[in-house]
């Protein structure tokens, strides 16, 4: 296994986390209402975890001699705050599935510390998706 092949799956994940942070920033200004005050302070917080993880990959590609991307993946922008989050919710679990291969993919490149942050990573967005879920049931 080359590393061209671990950079080409870190970009894609790089494109989904820029994507990401767009999409929650977006998002936030559109929540509006009692309900749209609570879901402000979530995404916030979930575009900074999010940007801790553009910010880690982007690292990681220059260090692995690649090239990072600056462009995000495009994002659907549906009306209403359920849609929203269910599309968040499928970007989350996009994310835990992408993370989880590609940790695979550094193991077998002989690279310990970036498969389990990779596997941190895959954490962290298995969390954003059980706490989109939650408000999701409640809505
Ligand atoms: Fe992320
Ligand atoms: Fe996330």
């Amino acid at each position: 296994m080359s590393n061209t092949e671990l950079i080409k799956g870190l970009n894609e994940d790089l494109a989904a986390e820029w994507g990401t942070l767009m999409r929650y920033t977006y998002q936030a200004a559109h929540a509006s209402g009692i309900q749209g005050e609570h879901l402000r302070d979530i995404f916030a917080a979930e575009a900074q975890d999010e940007l801790g993880h553009a910010t880690f990959l982007t690292d990681v590609i220059v260090d692995l001699g690649g090239v990072p991307t600056t462009t995000p993946k495009d994002f659907a922008k549906p009306d209403t705050i359920k849609e929203m989050l269910e599309l968040d919710l499928q970007m989350e679990l996009h994310d835990v599935e992408s993370y989880t291969s590609h940790a695979r993919l550094a193991e077998e490149a002989g690279l310990a510390e970036l498969k389990v942050r990779l596997e941190e990573m895959a954490a962290d967005e298995a969390g954003h998706a059980r706490e989109i879920r939650r408000i999701l049931r409640g809505l």
